[in-house]
């Protein structure tokens, strides 16, 4: 089978540049090995009709990558506008947040309609799509317009809320039949999966039945596949980069005073004002610990021309100074704050220097930050994870301390505890997360999810047999009305 993976941001092949997000950079090993086609945003514009979508190729392993220039007159309505001011704001139960402009639907279809066809060229006659994230949540069924028969899955790296959130998204009828085109539809968590079952159920009226959901696109199968990472390969480079000179600065700037990390895009889902509050609240609980441990916070600016995210920018900047104006010495700053990022290779010398690893997202489809900080740590002297409850990681990670990061006091107490854990509960509890990393790495993820893939094929060929024409007709005008067609 030849695949063609398909996602809005891409990957270049080199861990020792920054990476931004962690659906790129935890894809980048699996998808060079496979010798798959990895299709995305090239990051520029190109103005006028494309007739043929320009594509810039670059070989990236066994295989390629494919760099499109996306439309200039819709790429603000897709990127800033549709996929990051409405669905992911409500993807993360924040439809609070959620703002759109007249034509932000539209240009998010014919970007999904524009990648459709630039797949086109890369289909073989045994080829297999495999969409990633919200960005294409109607790309499978522009592709099925384009004639397109083999196998499309998707799978969606962030949360997918409960019904009455996905409500407040803007045409989420319409979307959400569209995905009905998919095959396959993954899921990080049970949790995510059902809540997609119970709106397919309960808001277009399909039947669902052994995981699969029919409507007018034939049958779509919902599973779970939890994202992992290369456990194994993360911790080699974490040892590796013991002697980088970041990583090298770092430990000799601590003087023995311990180092709690926190490595995060700049996102309002990932709980930033939550945790620096918490350490204000536990330097101040705790004056004896001020001193005893700092926070290394890198936040990654992105989206930065979405309104809420230069909000957020202001607001951490303006909060950690008053953290630091507050709690700081002449020779010791508590919040060491960067807005820049790093490289998978020095991040893991970064994870492992530092003694507790705070990953407390509000919501989160699964933050892999969580598993590179458990993989980075010396097995010979853990360090410890404190893992908001509302991350899909917290799933598998359950002998991380666990916290809710809306009770600011709790989380404060959880890093108290954490910087006095002793070593025998820290090699407890981090050897019980190594064997679960282990267990399920990005390996077995991807491998799961193309032979899903692999297997619909064949379901395909069997149900071929095509529905008349009228009657599919019927069937979506019912399903739009929000009706169920009984057999
Ligand atoms: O679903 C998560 C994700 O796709 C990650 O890759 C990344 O965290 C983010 O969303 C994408 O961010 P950006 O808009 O900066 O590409």
């Amino acid at each position: 089978m030849k695949l063609v993976v398909v996602s809005n941001r891409l990957a270049r092949s080199k861990t020792t540049e920054p990476m931004t997000g962690g659906l790129a950079a935890a894809l980048l090993p699996v998808v060079e090995h496979s010798g798959a086609i990895w299709v995305g945003s090239s990051g520029r514009v190109r103005e006028g009709q494309q007739k043929e979508p320009f594509a810039e190729i670059e070989a990236l392993g066994a295989g390629a990558l494919a760099l499109l220039d996306l439309p200039s007159a819709h790429y603000g309505g897709y990127y800033e506008g549709f996929a990051n001011s409405a669905l992911w704001p409500a993807l993360h139960s924040r439809t609070d947040l959620i703002r759109v402009q007249q034509d932000d639907y539209l240009s998010y279809r014919e970007v999904n309609a524009f990648m459709a066809r630039a797949l086109l060229r890369f289909r073989k006659p045994d080829t297999a799509f495999w969409v990633q994230d919200y960005h294409f949540l109607a790309l499978g069924a522009e592709l099925r317009q384009l004639g397109v028969t083999e196998p499309i899955g998707f799978f969606l790296h962030t949360p997918w809320p409960a019904l009455a959130v996905v409500e407040g998204v803007p045409h989420h009828r319409e979307l959400i039949e569209a995905m009905l085109a998919f095959d396959l539809i993954g899921f990080q968590t049970r949790e995510d999966c059902d809540n997609f079952l119970a709106y397919v159920q309960s808001e277009l009226g399909l039947a669902v039945k052994g995981g699969c959901v029919t409507s007018h696109h034939g049958r779509t199968r919902l599973a779970v596949f939890p994202i992992g990472i290369d456990a194994d390969l993360f911790a080699q480079y974490a040892a590796k980069a013991a002697s980088h000179p970041d990583v090298s600065r770092l430990r000799r700037s601590l003087h023995g005073e311990k180092l709690a990390i926190g490595v995060d895009r700049l996102d309002y889902s990932k709980g930033l004002i939550n945790r620096i509050s918490a350490f204000d609240r536990l330097w101040t609980m705790q004056p004896a610990l001020a001193r005893t441990v700092s926070l290394l916070q890198i936040a990654t600016p992105s989206r930065g021309a979405i309104e809420a995210y230069g909000n957020l920018q202001n607001e951490v900047a303006r909060l950690v100074s008053d953290v630091n104006g507050r709690h700081g010495e002449a020779d010791w700053t508590p919040i060491r704050y960067l807005n820049k990022g790093y490289s998978q290779s020095v991040l893991a010398g970064l994870y492992r220097t530092a003694q507790i690893g705070v990953v407390t997202p509000l919501h989160d489809g699964m933050n892999l930050v969580a598993k590179e900080y458990v993989a980075a740590q010396n097995p010979a002297d853990p360090g410890v994870l404190v893992l908001s409850k509302f991350a899909g990681a917290a799933k598998e990670l359950d002998t991380a301390l666990l916290v809710n990061p809306h009770d600011i006091d709790s989380m404060a107490r959880a890093i108290g505890i954490a910087v006095s854990m002793p070593l025998v509960e820290r090699r407890m509890r981090w050897e019980a997360m190594m064997k679960k990393l282990r267990a399920h790495t990005i390996q077995h993820w991807f491998a799961e999810f193309v032979e899903a893939l692999e297997e619909c094929r064949s379901e395909r060929s069997a149900l071929e047999a095509p529905v008349p024409e009228p009657l599919r007709w019927l069937r979506s005008a019912i399903s739009g009305a929000g009706l169920t067609l009984r057999s």
